[in-house]
């Protein structure tokens, strides 16, 4: 294993992983639960599945002070989009600015919060869930390699992958910024060429700037939530 990865805690149950790191950890610790019993997702909105099925794992990374740290979902979201292509050898799309998307539907999402100088990244990753053990209410269509393909598979060698991959982007993106890990992102992403809407603004989405920004109608956005129209 390499930096991402260490020191390694597990445990059973937890609310959230997301609340068992902290500005005493040092950058690569990582924690994993088997289950949360109140995992979100962004906008406060909660991310659940049955014990044992999924990754959910946290990492803690430490940027530099200034860096443009909500790029790290989209970096993240490299990492899990690459994993999830080699498990299931099919191609994964990234639906700006945190999700996984599969066939269309959502199989992981990432989850960039920044506190006390660290970033705590939460990925959150769909593997081996039937689609009756799915949310049903999601907004955006959920699904699980599972339901892809039909295989279960065990756990820790993706998540070992996704750190692999996480850990090489990262520090890519800690020397170069955006544009290191920017081709495998562009490529990938899901609403190019769609109408959306994102906080109340609608228009074609034309692909990432440089910077990660959402272009609708050739206007930058920094964040927000996108709603396919
Ligand atoms: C989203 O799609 O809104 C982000 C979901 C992030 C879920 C992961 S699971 C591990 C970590 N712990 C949490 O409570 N959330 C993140």
């Amino acid at each position: 294993m390499g930096r991402l990865g260490r020191p390694y805690h597990y445990v059973e149950e937890t609310e959230t992983t997301q609340a068992l790191l902290g500005p005493d950890d040092p950058e690569g610790a990582l924690a994993v639960a088997r289950h949360q019993t109140a995992g979100r997702g962004r906008f406060g909105r909660r991310w659940e599945a049955p014990p044992g099925t999924s990754i959910t794992a946290s990492v803690l990374l430490r940027p530099a002070a200034g860096a443009p740290i909500q790029q790290l979902s989209l970096v993240g979201g490299l990492a899990v989009a690459e994993t999830v292509e080699v498990a299931l050898d099919l191609s994964a799309q990234l639906k700006w600015p945190n999700d996984v998307m599969v066939d269309r539907r959502k199989a992981a999402g990432i989850l960039a919060e920044a506190r006390d100088g660290i970033v705590v990244l939460g990925i959150g990753l769909n593997v081996n869930q039937t689609r009756g053990q799915l949310p049903e209410e999601a907004r955006v269509a959920p699904a699980s390699l599972r339901t892809v393909d039909g295989v279960e598979r065990d756990l820790a060698p993706l998540l070992a992958d996704v750190l692999a991959r996480l850990e090489l982007h990262y520090d890519a993106w800690t020397a170069g910024g955006l544009d290191t890990v920017f081709d495998g992102i562009g490529s990938r992403d899901f609403l190019r060429g769609r109408r959306v809407r994102v906080d109340g603004t609608e228009g074609v989405a034309g692909g990432l700037d440089r910077a990660g920004r959402l272009l609708v109608d050739g206007r930058p956005v920094e964040s927000g939530e996108v709603e396919l129209v």
